[in-house]
């Protein structure tokens, strides 16, 4: 299949265009490497270095007709979106507007795209959330995942174009950006390995669903199959605090730094975990990778790759 994969050098869709070249699809990566890396590009891919909000986004879809469209560029630090929602929305709704009118003007049979669980569902009512939780984004960049679901919806009913969405869990794994905000398996193990003290915002005891990267490959690959479609979570139901995975990182970098731990940072979800039930019970998908085996393989990745 021919397959436009957007954000191919960022952390997640790096992972997933590796895994479509290697099931021998034709691959095309859209990225502005805002925060991707060359070095994450597969040589086997077609880069394409543009701007997901580029008018000449429409001539590549006529010109390539791609059956399939893996949208996962974005803006995804949610901090930053508070502070600007016009830039989130430009780049997350208008620049996925833009894909998914060009994926219509030229016949994409179907459009798989990355959303998010934790920042979708909001603070929980239930633990874990299933897709059926109420959906109370409290950050611009939720609210962005949320309407552009809403518009896969729309292309669905109005123009037959097929989707998948999958709400992630915190996704964690080698290549991912250890300089951002987010991402604190990544941050934490940068300042370990560089002999830096990482700090714990709050009491630690905010939890996550931590899902490794090759689960979400695994389900993207499946998203590929013409029986697979609508929203699914893609998490372990698992929930473990950020303490924990201090404590775990510190051992697997033998680092010899201070829990250290600062003023909360404002507007953090406390807890977030979600229910896989759903894509296990349609498709027999289920996260395969623990929390432990997954954090030694990306201490050893960052180990191998940043010092
Ligand atoms: N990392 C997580 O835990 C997580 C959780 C839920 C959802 N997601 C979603 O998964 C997707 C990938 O996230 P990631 O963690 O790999 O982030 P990332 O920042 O590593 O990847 C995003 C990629 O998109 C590119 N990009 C950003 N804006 C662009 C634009 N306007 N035009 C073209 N390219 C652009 C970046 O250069 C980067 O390569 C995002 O949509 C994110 O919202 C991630």
């Amino acid at each position: 299949m021919k397959i436009l994969v957007t954000g191919g050098a960022g952390f997640i869709a790096s992972h997933i265009v590796d895994a479509y070249i290697s099931g021998g699809h034709d691959v095309f990566i859209i990225d502005n490497f805002s925060t991707g890396r060359r070095e994450n590009v597969n040589l086997k891919a077609t880069l394409i270095e543009m701007d997901i909000n580029d008018e000449k986004v429409d001539e590549l879809f006529k010109k390539e007709k791609f059956d399939i469209l893996n949208h996962h560029a974005a803006q995804m630090n949610v901090r930053f979106s508070v502070d600007n929602p016009c830039f989130d929305a430009n780049t997350n709704i208008l620049g996925s507007l833009n894909l998914y009118e060009s994926a219509k003007n030229y016949a994409v049979k179907k459009i798989i795209f990355a959303s998010s669980g934790g920042a979708i569902y909001g603070e929980q009512d239930c633990f874990p959330a299933d897709e059926k939780h109420p959906t109370n984004p409290c950050s611009p960049y939720g609210i962005a995942k949320l309407a552009i679901e809403k518009y896969l919806f729309y292309y669905k009913e109005v123009y037959g174009i097929d989707h998948v969405a999958f709400r992630y869990a915190n996704v964690y794994g080698p290549r991912q950006n250890p300089h951002g905000e987010a991402g604190v398996v990544a941050i934490f193990i940068n300042k370990m390995l560089l002999g830096n003290q990482p700090v714990i915002n709050g009491d630690g005891l905010n939890t996550r669903d931590y899902i490794f990267v090759s689960d979400v490959v695994k389900a993207n690959l499946l998203a590929l199959n013409d029986n697979v479609s609508g929203i699914y979570n893609v998490a372990t139901g698992i929930e473990h605090d950020v303490n924990y995975i201090f404590k775990k990182l510190k051992e697997l970098t033998k680092s010899d730094c201070n829990e250290i731990h600062a003023e909360p940072k404002a507007g953090e979800q406390r807890r977030s975990v979600c229910s896989y039930n759903k894509i296990n019970k349609h498709h027999g998908w289920e996260p395969t990778v623990s929390l432990d085996d997954g954090l030694r393989d990306t201490v050893d990745y960052f180990k191998k790759n940043f010092k």
